[in-house]
């Protein structure tokens, strides 16, 4: 009796573990299965509590599967919601220089709110937010959690991390004002506490900068940020925290320093070189390459307020690190979809897909680079080992995209996503 008893009690506590059944079901005219690059016809995707129970063949679709409630799809081709590697949701686009400094990390996540929803409503239901002020992507995220407003998925940094003068702090008043970025860390220990603060106020991944950046006051994008030993630190307690880590960097020596180091992936990668792309290669460490910003900061950059430096390294920056992108396609190294959105407009995220194709992928590889590969550099698993996102495959969240017409054709058709589908429910056009 008191055996079954308990049985029956862990049987009960065991209930919501087992396979429950799907509770709705989507058709897609076609489907794309961004594994094998195989366009499958008329498919039926069993949604079964915000996840991807199974996909069968329509005809497949048992008497009691024909009941559920359906999104019908049948005139569209079905892709895994996209993901950006690179985003900035709580930057305004607007507000570059000396603009940002009125902006508050309050501010400055009340800006997140409209950017989120254009970043869903593009296509893209998972975004790693790398680098935020005030740990306002760490409130983005849990309000978009909590269903309180619309957006992706967010994988989220808080601050980033670099030296005294580097590309993450504020180089922009005098020493007057004494101001110095949260993420400022130097030497082994203050890395090592950074690093443990961004993890315990919400962080899910670590970026740092390994070189001077574009937009900064006064940092050379060809000057290394770190030694060796500083980020092998980092890195070492990253990975200690679970996390993977992002380098900032567009510089050869700063870019080869974070390889050597062991970062997960090199953010821009502008001046990598032969040797570099080979230890990418070997290491099987990520490039993400926003190979389409330069365009932006160009044309708009003035009127947004980036200041002339800027744009004095940025035409030296972007098009060398277009063809350093083509270089890296032809070697193979791994590359993870990555726009640094928030330099430029939120919502044009699938813009850059283009220029990939342009400059040396095919259509599949980059839609691959914003979904299978982007979710690997994620590594967001669930208890089954599973990849949550980037894939239609069971265990995923159904975070889906329809487009009329074949992408792997035309690339174009994922700049303007007619419907989209996060956790089984729609979002956009329907
Ligand atoms: N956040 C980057 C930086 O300031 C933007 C660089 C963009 N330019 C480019 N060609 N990817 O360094």
């Amino acid at each position: 009796m008191l055996f079954s008893r308990s049985l029956t009690a862990s049987l009960l506590c065991l209930a919501p573990l087992v396979q429950a059944n799907p509770d709705a079901v989507i058709i897609g005219g076609q489907l794309l299965d961004v594994r094998s690059g195989k366009l499958l016809t008329n498919q039926a995707v069993l949604v079964e509590q915000q996840h991807v129970h199974s996909i069968v063949p329509l005809h497949q679709l048992t008497a009691e599967q024909q009941e559920l409630p359906r999104i019908d799809l049948s005139g569209y081709t079905l892709l895994p919601g996209l993901i950006d590697m690179h985003v900035h949701l709580t930057a305004n686009p607007a507000a570059h220089g000396y603009r940002r400094l009125q902006q508050t990390p309050i501010r400055q996540a009340l800006f997140g709110v409209t950017a989120a929803a254009a970043t869903l409503d593009a296509g893209f239901t998972t975004v790693r937010n790398l680098g935020a002020a005030g740990y306002a992507d760490v409130e983005l995220r849990e309000a978009i959690n909590a269903g309180e407003l619309p957006g992706p998925r967010m994988r989220v940094s808080g601050p980033t991390l670099c030296m005294t003068g580097g590309h993450c702090d504020n180089n922009l008043l005098p020493h007057t004002y004494q101001a110095r970025a949260t993420g400022v860390a130097n030497g082994a220990d203050e890395i090592r506490s950074q690093v443990r603060s961004n993890m315990k106020y919400g962080a899910d991944v670590i970026k740092f900068t390994a070189t001077g950046g574009v937009l900064s006051r006064n940092t050379d994008v060809n000057a290394s940020q770190y030694s060796l030993a500083e980020m092998q630190a980092l890195v070492a307690e990253a990975h200690d925290r679970g996390a993977k880590v992002a380098a900032h960097a567009h510089g050869l020596q700063g870019i080869k320093r974070a390889l050597q180091a062991g970062v997960d992936s090199i953010e821009h990668a502008s001046f990598i070189d032969d040797e570099a792309l080979a230890l990418a290669k070997k290491q099987g460490t990520y490039l993400v390459m926003d190979i389409y910003v330069s365009d932006y900061i160009l044309q708009e950059g003035e009127a947004a307020g980036i200041l002339a430096e800027s744009l004095a390294k940025e035409r030296t920056v972007g098009q060398l690190q277009r063809q350093n992108f083509s270089k890296a396609v032809k070697a193979g190294v791994k590359l993870a979809y990555g726009t640094d959105a928030g330099v430029y407009t939120h919502g044009l995220n699938g813009r850059q897909l283009q220029y990939m194709v342009q400059w040396g992928m095919t259509p599949l590889e980059a839609i691959q680079s914003a979904t299978l590969h982007a979710a690997e550099l994620l590594h967001w698993r669930n208890e089954q080992g599973q990849l949550n996102v980037g894939v239609l495959e069971p265990g995923a969240f159904a975070d889906i995209i329809a487009v009329k017409g074949d992408p792997l054709k035309q690339i174009s058709l994922l700049q303007q996503i007619p419907v989209v589908i996060k956790g089984g429910e729609p979002v956009k056009g329907l």
